[in-house]
């Protein structure tokens, strides 16, 4: 491989406040990237984006709600304004909430879509708008295993995971005469974010288990053994944000240590 396979691109990383999306933002600047980092937390973006100049990169950090397509225009305008090249999307804003059907509120519903499904539609329909006349173009987007198959009490996470990789399918079709790239994470269990301090209380809930026997429970569903790091995600983000991967879309990758495997 390359040192740096990316070696002066350009990248726009939304959920990069924190978690996944903070982890790939650093990630892409070790691998030579100049980052932009997007998220409704600008205080947290601009954390990321300090850190990923520390590590010697262009950075900027931009204040986005990913369900606005307002916001979304103005965030890429800014960006491709200030490097004038847009090589990378990569969308890992999201959210979750476990809930029992009979009482997930519809605004649970409508959030989650909002945020996941539809964020991941106006940043990709704005993306595109540059890549296609740069003929040249890779986008990532960061789904779940819970966008291979159905969850106890996850119906509007997982119907927004399935969504993304359904969306990223047909967009990849959409695209492919630009030369534009586009693929799915589907990551397993990363308790080192945000997202599961949050989910051990909901998960010991819905599995009738003390909140410190969670994560046991679930990194025994794992062949591998192990929970998912940032890291794991970010080895197969690398690849498929670079010319590694230029003969692969529309395809939707399991890292999850062998617990899914479709
Ligand atoms: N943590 C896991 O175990 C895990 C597993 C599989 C997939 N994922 C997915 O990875 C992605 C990142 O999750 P994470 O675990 O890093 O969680 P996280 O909560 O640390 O990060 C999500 C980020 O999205 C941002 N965000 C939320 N709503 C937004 C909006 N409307 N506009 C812009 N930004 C918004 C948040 O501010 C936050 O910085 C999510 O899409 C999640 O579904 C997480």
């Amino acid at each position: 491989m390359e040192t740096q396979p990316l070696k002066d691109k350009i990248a726009l990383v939304t959920g990069s406040a924190s978690g996944i999306g903070r982890g790939l933002a650093l990630r892409y600047a070790l691998e030579g990237a100049r980052v932009a980092c997007c998220d409704i937390n600008l205080a947290g973006a601009e954390e990321t984006a300090d850190s990923v100049r520390a590590s010697g990169r262009g950075s900027m950090a931009v204040k986005v709600d990913v369900t606005r397509s307002s916001e979304v225009e103005e965030a890429f305008r800014l960006v491709h304004e200030k490097w004038k090249r847009i090589d990378i999307l990569t969308n890992s804003a999201g959210i979750i909430k476990a809930q029992f059907l009979v009482e997930m509120p519809e605004e649970t519903w409508d959030a989650i879509i909002n945020v996941n499904l539809k964020g991941t539609f106006l940043t990709m329909r704005e993306a595109a708008k540059y890549m296609i006349e740069q003929k040249s173009g890779k986008i990532v987007n960061i789904s779940s295993k819970s966008g291979k198959k159905g969850g106890l009490w996850l119906g509007a996470y997982c119907a927004s995971k399935f969504g993304i990789i359904g969306l990223s399918q047909s967009v990849a079709m959409d695209l492919a005469p630009y030369k534009i790239n586009v693929n799915v994470i589907c990551p397993g269990n990363v308790f080192s974010t945000p997202m599961w301090d949050i989910l051990d209380k909901e998960y010991s809930r819905k599995l009738g288990v003390p909140p410190e026997q969670v994560r046991k429970m679930y990194v025994e569903k794992v062949p591998l053994g192990r929970e998912c790091t940032v890291e794991d995600v970010a080895n197969v983000a690398v690849f498929l944000a670079s010319s590694y991967s230029d003969y692969m879309t529309g395809q939707a990758i399991n890292v999850t240590g062998g617990q899914e495997v479709h």
